[in-house]
This record gives structure tokens, C-alpha cells and sequence, in this order.
């Protein structure tokens, strides 16, 4: 046992010093709090994918002065080893990977029960236990669209009763992590759970946001033939533009191999879209929650279900047709995969660290609202990312400067 658990932190280091390597910015940023203690005595509890990249945000956290408690964003992307190591290092982390229900929750609750000042969020399941529990936060931080819209909700209904800020919406997160991070590591939860060839299938993309749009992209690079469903009139001509097919997904149920939704919205693929669909099609999700794919539907047409490939499960029809389920319709990405590369979670977790930062100074004074994060500290973290990469830009000139804000000059 005490053999099981050192292997485990070692494999945690390890994993986490290779993660470390990729996340530049977050390493200035963590050299700076390790001087100036912006975070000293802060209790921070965050409810996050518990993957390499978390922990290189909580180690910064730490170095900052903060006392940090993490559970689980989702109960099928937590990495065991990353828990064990970060617990090896004094940051207290709960959770495993494949726990139920009832110990997601319960891990979410101890971490309010820790009593922290700042909030950090994953969909907002911590925020909204915060709320209920009449947790007396200074401020939250939210990392997902999801959580934003359920952010929103409760600010609409009045029942926010601490400022938050929306991580997801700075731009050095969004058109990054959402489109180029759930992208690529999609392309990888599906390839890793089935192993099949992308070239030449029909890939069916549900929602052409940030999300839907990366993954559209990453599978066409890969030779398939996607298709895109929307809703948003302005979206699908978009999808139509960039050269995909736009469809309905009563139209695309049947033409698809491969399902992925990113939608942030339920019921993308219920039971008439499954009764439509072929022998062998593959369906997937890589929106927060796994509400997109309506699984109790498959699990009622099906006459029988097996896990064919780990994270792979196969469902009979009663027709026959067999329909597979990659990760229980949970996202696919950090499920079946790993989540995001290191390099694009640098620029997300940077902005976490440093907004953290600004809500420990300005919460008191801030209303009980969703807040953008500072324009400052989205610029500065594409600057920081730029210098790592060492990528240099121009600068505007005085006589730039002044034509950009005149209106006299034309032809
Ligand atoms: N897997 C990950 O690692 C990861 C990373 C980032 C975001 N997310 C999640 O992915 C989801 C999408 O995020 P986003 O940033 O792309 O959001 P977004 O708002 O940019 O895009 C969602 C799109 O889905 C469309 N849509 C809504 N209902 C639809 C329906 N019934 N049919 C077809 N399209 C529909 C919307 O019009 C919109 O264009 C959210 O749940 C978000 O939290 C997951």
C-alpha cells in the first residue's frame, strides 16, 4: 500500500514537473507571487478537472500565500496520481477517478466546509453549493461557459451573493483553450477510446461555437467530412463559410460514423436522432455537463450494452444496429483523454492566478455580479505568451496613435 501510494506521487511529479515545462506563463507569475505573497493567507477552494495543469495552478496558488483545497470538477477526469502529489505537497485535494456521484458531491461539500474567501470554479456546482451553503466568500472565479450561463441565472434571479469573475470570457481563454485546447485533445479522447481512422468519415459536429468550431477544424485536418447543426442562424452561415455542410441533426443522425456535441445546451441527440443513426456510429460529448447525448434514451432503445474498449461502451439495438458511447456521454476530451495541452492551459490558469489576485484586493468594494476580467490582465497574459514564445510585435507610432482616434483624415 505505502509502496502503491509513493509510486503514485512520483508518477503525480513527474507528470506534473513535464506539464510545468509547458506552462511559461504561469511560471513568471509564479515566481512573482513566491516574492510578493499577493495571496498570503487566502483560503482558496476550487473545484477544477484535477489534471497536471490544475496542479501547476495550485502550486502557484500556493506560492502566492494561498491555502488551497481542490475537489473534482468531474468524476471521470480526475488523474489519481495528480491528487496524490499535490496532497504529498500540503495542498489538499479529494477525489478519484470513476467516484460516484455521492462522493463528488460529498468532496464538494468538505470543500466548502473548508470556509474559503475565494471561490474557483468549473461549471459552477461549487459556486452554486457556496450559495446555498451561505458561504461568506469575498469572490469567485469561473472557467467555463457553462458555469457562466449558470452564473447569469442566478445573478438575474438576484441570488448571487458574491461578485464573480468569468475566466472563460477573457479572450486569452476562450478563442485558445475553447477552440485550439477542446480541438485537439477531442480529436484525442476519441482516437484513444475507439483507434479508428478519421480519414474519409462523416463527422458530425452539435453546436459551431468556440468549441464546435475547434474540433470542426481539427477533424476536418484529419480528412474527415464534417458536418455542422446550430441553431444560431449567424453560426450556421459561419460553419457554412469556413466550408462545412450545415445540417439539421435529424438530417445529419443519418449520415454521420462519429457524434461529437459542444453545445452547453441538453437533448442534442435523443431518441429519434439515435433511431436514424447506423450500424457502428460513434457518439460523443465535449460540453461541460453530460446532459447533451440523452443516455437514458439510448440506454432504453438498446437490448443490450457492453464495454467493448476501456471508456468505449456498445449498445445493441433491438434492430440490431450497434450505437457506441465513448466516456457516458461525460467530456470526452479529459475522460478519455488527458484534457488540454499544458501550453493553452498556461494562458486559462493565468488568468485564474491573477484574478484571483484582483478579487483578494477589489472584492469588497465589487457588486454581486459577473464580471469580465480585467482588460489589463487579459493583455497581459498574451503579451506574457508572446515573450515566452519569443514572438515579437509591432508597436503603434505616435502618428498611428493619433490617426486611429481622428475623424478628420480620409481619401
Ligand atoms: N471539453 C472541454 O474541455 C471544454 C472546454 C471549454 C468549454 N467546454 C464546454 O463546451 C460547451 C460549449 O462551449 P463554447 O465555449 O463553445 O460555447 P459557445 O456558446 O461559444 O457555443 C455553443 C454553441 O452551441 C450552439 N447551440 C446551442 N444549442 C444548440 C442546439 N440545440 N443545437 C445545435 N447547436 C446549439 C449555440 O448556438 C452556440 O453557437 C460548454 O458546455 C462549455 O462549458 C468544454
Amino acid at each position: 500500500m505505502g509502496s502503491n501510494k509513493s509510486s503514485l506521487i512520483a508518477s503525480g511529479r513527474n507528470r506534473v514537473e513535464w506539464a510545468s515545462t509547458r506552462m511559461p506563463v504561469l511560471g513568471i507569475i509564479r515566481r512573482q507571487f513566491s516574492a510578493l505573497k499577493p495571496l498570503r493567507g487566502a483560503k482558496l477552494g476550487g473545484c477544477l478537472h484535477l489534471t497536471t495543469e490544475t496542479a501547476v495552478l495550485a502550486i502557484t496558488l500556493k506560492a502566492g500565500g494561498a491555502e488551497v483545497c481542490m475537489c473534482a470538477s468531474n468524476p471521470l477526469s480526475t488523474q489519481d496520481d495528480v491528487v496524490a502529489y499535490l496532497n504529498s505537497q500540503g495542498i489538499r485535494a479529494m477525489g478519484f477517478r470513476g467516484e460516484s456521484a455521492k462522493n463528488y458531491y460529498k468532496a464538494i461539500a468538505d470543500t466548502i466546509a473548508f470556509r474559503p474567501k475565494l471561490v474557483m470554479d468549473d461549471g459552477g456546482d461549487l459556486t452554486n453549493a457556496a450559495i446555498s451553503a451561505g458561504l461568506d466568500a469575498m469572490g469567485g472565479m469561473e472557467e467555463t461557459t457553462t458555469g457562466i450561463f449558470r452564473l447569469k441565472a442566478l445573478e438575474k434571479a438576484g441570488r448571487l451573493t458574491f461578485p464573480v469573475i468569468g475566466v472563460n470570457d477573457a479572450d486569452t481563454k476562450h478563442m485558445f483553450d475553447n477552440r485550439y485546447g477542446t480541438g485537439q485533445s477531442t480529436i484525442d479522447g476519441i482516437l484513444r477510446a475507439t483507434n479508428i481512422m478519421l480519414a474519409g468519415k462523416n463527422f458530425v459536429v452539435g453546436g459551431y461555437g468556440w468549441v464546435g468550431r475547434g474540433i470542426a477544424m481539427r477533424a476536418r485536418g484529419m480528412g474527415a467530412r464534417v458536418i455542422v447543426t446550430e441553431i444560431d442562424p449567424v453560426k450556421a452561415l459561419e460553419a457554412y463559410m469556413d466550408g462545412f455542410d450545415v445540417k439539421t441533426m435529424d438530417e445529419a443522425a443519418k449520415a454521420g460514423d462519429i457524434f461529437v456535441t459542444a453545445t452547453g445546451n441538453c437533448d442534442i441527440i435523443t431518441e429519434r436522432h439515435i433511431k436514424k443513426m447506423k450500424d457502428l456510429a460513434i457518439v460523443a460529448n465535449s460540453g461541460h455537463f453530460n446532459v447533451e447525448i440523452n443516455v437514458k434514451d439510448l440506454e432504453k432503445l438498446a437490448a443490450k450494452k457492453r464495454e467493448i474498449r476501456a471508456q468505449l461502451y456498445e449498445y445493441t439495438m433491438k434492430d440490431g444496429r450497434r450505437i457506441l458511447l465513448i466516456a457516458q456521454g461525460r467530456l470526452v476530451n479529459l475522460s478519455a483523454a488527458e484534457g488540454h495541452p499544458s501550453e493553452v492551459m498556461d494562458m486559462s490558469f493565468a488568468n485564474q492566478a491573477l484574478s484571483a489576485v484582483y478579487l483578494l484586493k477589489n472584492g469588497k468594494s465589487m457588486a454581486n455580479r459577473v464580471y469580465d476580467v480585467p482588460r489589463v490582465i487579459d493583455q497581459n497574459v498574451a503579451k506574457l505568451k508572446l515573450e515566452s514564445l519569443k514572438i515579437s510585435i509591432d508597436k503603434l507610432s505616435e502618428r498611428q496613435k493619433r490617426y486611429l482616434s481622428s475623424y478628420e483624415s480620409g481619401t
